[in-house]
């Protein structure tokens, strides 16, 4: 079976990590872009209050937390009429991506479709269920034949663009139009830095019904709750109901204290612009230490990452970074397109950001 998977992709940076590892100061991974700020203690407090939970959890959650999801899709989305059956909770949305082909019955001869440039676990999902994947420019200029799903991620990983809301309107149009799946993966919906990103579920775009439309989204950055595998899905109720029916016999419940972690999270705002101001920080420095570097940012209007290039190949930056301790990924692990460009994530602390921008601006 793992035949069928390619390469894991971070295998092949492992080198470049010994290099940045041997600078006397340590290195600065921007690498794989993993949370490291604190747990906010609210978020703490819910998990430990619900820690003695010796029952099964259900797939659907508690109704509590069902309820917190729907409050949100209303409140942070603008979704419109959504109830309990317009959510479904999973273990981490990438356990999702990869699975879901599968957990719609997709198999050889149907279609999966994704961005030329993604995160490498939609491919995966296809390869898993022996579907062919099939990456776009613009997902309308498809052929609808056998096309089973259709994924959509803004803003995107890893160039940070955001699909404006005219765009996701004709694409969704489109898809209704052949009978196509949407997916809408939304997982850095509240990182935007110069774009204000929309949601599939949003009226204007899904027209006041969700048929053939879910969205994806994760509390993994959000919350940095990435430890604890927390995320939902939300949309059309039928292909949710066939999906939660699938997963009680695939037993992929989301444990009692992390579904209750995730009720507080979702019911706060506060933890959550107080992680954004981070980022922002992080965000401008790398920015401007990277352009005095020599490198041309491109989109990188969201998200979590800057997409950057020095016009050489990335793997001649990703030397080139690693020289000065700092670790970045390589654009071609996210598609051909990409081979290019380097992925630097703004996921470190202030003072490794700081020592980055300082090496940067030490090397010229
Ligand atoms: C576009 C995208 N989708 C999904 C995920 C998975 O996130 P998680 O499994 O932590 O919810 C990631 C993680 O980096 C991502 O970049």
């Amino acid at each position: 079976m793992s035949s069928r998977l390619p390469v894991f992709p971070w295998d092949r940076l492992e080198p470049y990590k010994a290099t940045a590892a041997a600078h006397p100061d340590g290195i600065v991974d921007l690498s794989v872009g993993t949370p490291v700020d604190p747990v906010p203690g609210l978020i703490r407090e819910a998990l430990v209050a619900a820690a003695d939970s010796p029952g099964y959890p259900t797939v659907w959650g508690t109704p509590a937390l069902r309820d917190a999801l729907v409050d949100w899709v209303g409140r942070r989305l603008g979704a419109t009429g959504a109830g309990h059956r317009n959510v479904l909770p999973v273990v981490g949305s990438k356990e999702l991506v990869a699975w879901l082909p599968t957990q719609l019955g997709l198999g050889p001869g149907d279609r999966v479709a994704y961005p030329r440039l993604a995160y490498p676990t939609y491919e995966v999902g296809a390869r898993l269920c022996g579907a062919t994947p099939e990456v776009y420019d613009d997902p309308t200029e498809l052929d609808p034949a056998g096309l089973k799903l259709l994924w959509l991620n803004s803003p995107s990983n890893p160039t940070g663009r955001v699909l404006a809301k005219d765009e996701l309107i004709r694409i969704v149009a489109w898809a209704r139009r052949h009978g196509v799946l949407i997916f809408s993966d939304e997982c850095y919906l509240e990182l935007g830095w110069e774009a204000e990103p929309v949601s599939v579920l949003h009226p204007e775009v899904c027209g006041g019904t969700y048929e053939g439309l879910v969205a994806v989204h994760s509390l993994s950055k959000r919350s940095n709750l990435a430890g604890y595998r927390a995320a939902f899905i939300a949309g059309d109720e039928a292909v949710l109901g066939e999906l939660l029916a699938i997963r009680k016999h695939g037993g992929m419940m989301v444990p009692s204290p992390v579904q209750a972690a995730t009720v507080a999270a979702l019911g706060d705002d506060v933890h959550v612009a107080e992680q954004r101001a981070r980022y922002a920080a992080r965000r401008a420095a790398l920015r401007t230490a990277l352009e005095g570097h020599g490198f041309r940012i491109e989109h990188s209007e969201a998200s979590l990452y800057l997409w950057a290039t020095r016009d050489e190949s990335c793997w001649e930056t990703v030397a080139r970074l690693a020289g000065l301790g700092i670790l970045v990924a390589p654009g071609d692990f996210y598609g051909e397109a990409g081979e290019r460009f380097v992925r630097v994530a703004f996921t470190a602390t202030d003072e490794r950001v700081d020592a980055a921008v300082k090496r940067l601006a030490d090397a010229g």
